[in-house]
């Protein structure tokens, strides 16, 4: 039933693609893969398997906001993860205003103005698009287990399910339903700044060239001398964005994680007296190396490559901390 369901509301999207390509609205609802495909690139292997019985990108989508679905021959599913959801970590809207670049300031104050948080993962708008997953450092990590991971995008889904969202793996249909719901949310031509038109005058490379084929990922330490820190000076009415848009989307009434933070002084007072230590209490420790899994107690806290939080924001962030502090 969700099945045919499914089939038929693409279709339907599909004949109404079809039926307003000819009008000129169309301009604004031209997939940017739809382009590239009618240039000879193929993109069949990442599209998702809609003979696998319950596959469907409604089931997808509510995988992904809220960790369980309806299972194909009825009932609810067990929770994919006890500790989050996907959007724990990723958003599932544009984040960047300029797709060419991975830039965290460009991103900080174009996703706060769209009232998104700032994440340590990418978003997952546009996520069919790119070629590789978990680039750069992200092999230090998690080793081998990048590999099958780093060109498939179903591989990045599952290892992310059961290594990053520390939860079950995902069934066959459910990953490719959540594979099913990120073909909703992928990149459009106005997206990376053409129109169906200039595209359709662009070679597949020129087009490409308008938006990174993968998120980079570069791993820093933390400052040596945390007392001194960075020695950059911060700026903190960015700082205070990073800390409700970023900390607070996890930490605010202990969302995902046991330690709750807010906008109190005892909040900033305890982050501020612990900055300077070498203990997973220091503001550096846990954005750098993140919070590792504790025994028993599967939750952890992602790190922030210089891609998603640059130096310049963690001095930022921990300006605003000891002004509102004192
Ligand atoms: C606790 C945080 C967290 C949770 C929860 C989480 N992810 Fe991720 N995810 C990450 C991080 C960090 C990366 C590293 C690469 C990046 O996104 O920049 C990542 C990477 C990915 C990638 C590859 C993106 C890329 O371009 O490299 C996919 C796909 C993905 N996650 C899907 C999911 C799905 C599906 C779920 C839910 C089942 C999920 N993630 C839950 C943190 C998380
Ligand atoms: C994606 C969700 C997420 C984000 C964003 C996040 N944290 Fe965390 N944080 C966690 C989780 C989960 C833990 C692990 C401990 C737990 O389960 O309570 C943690 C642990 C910590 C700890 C150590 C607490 C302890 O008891 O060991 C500190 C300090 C901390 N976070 C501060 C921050 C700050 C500051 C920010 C913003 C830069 C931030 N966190 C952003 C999820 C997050």
């Amino acid at each position: 039933m969700i099945k045919l369901y499914s089939i038929s509301a693409i279709s339907l999207l599909f004949v109404m693609g079809v039926f307003l390509s000819g009008a000129n609205t169309a301009e604004d609802i031209k997939s940017v893969i739809e382009v590239l495909e009618s240039k000879g690139v193929d993109y069949s292997s990442k599209k998702p398997n809609f003979n696998i019985a319950g596959v469907s990108a409604e089931a997808g989508k509510q995988l992904f906001h809220e960790g369980f679905s309806q299972k194909p021959n009825g009932g609810k599913t067990k929770k994919q993860s006890k500790h989050f959801v996907c959007t724990s970590c990723h958003n599932v809207e544009k984040e960047d205003p300029d797709l060419t670049v991975s830039d965290p300031q460009a991103r900080l104050i174009y996703s706060n103005e769209k009232g998104l948080p700032f994440l340590q993962g990418t978003t997952m708008y546009g996520a069919v698009n790119r070629d590789t997953y978990y680039n750069g450092d992200y092999d230090k990590k998690y080793g081998d287990l990048v590999e099958p991971a780093r060109n498939d995008i179903r591989g990045a889904i599952q290892l992310c399910a059961t290594e990053c969202a520390q939860g079950r793996e995902l069934k066959d249909w459910e990953l490719e339903s959540i594979l099913a719901y990120l073909w909703t949310i992928e990149l459009n031509v106005e997206d990376i700044g053409l129109t169906e038109e200039t595209a359709s005058n662009m070679d597949a490379d020129g087009i490409r060239a308008k938006y990174l084929q993968g998120s980079p990922a570069t791993f820093l330490p933390p400052p040596p001398d945390r007392k001194n820190g960075s020695g950059l000076v911060g700026n903190s009415e960015n700082g205070k964005l990073i800390y409700e848009n970023s900390c607070l989307h996890c930490h605010y009434r202990g969302e995902y994680s046991f330690l709750h933070l807010d906008n109190s002084r005892l909040s900033f007072k305890h982050l501020k007296k612990n900055i300077s230590k070498y203990s997973r209490h220091s503001l550096y420790q846990v954005t750098r190396w993140g919070v590792p899994v504790k025994s028993g107690k599967r939750s952890y806290m992602p790190q922030y490559t210089e891609e998603r939080m640059s130096k310049q924001q963690l001095a930022d962030l921990r300006a605003f901390i000891e002004e509102e502090a004192s």
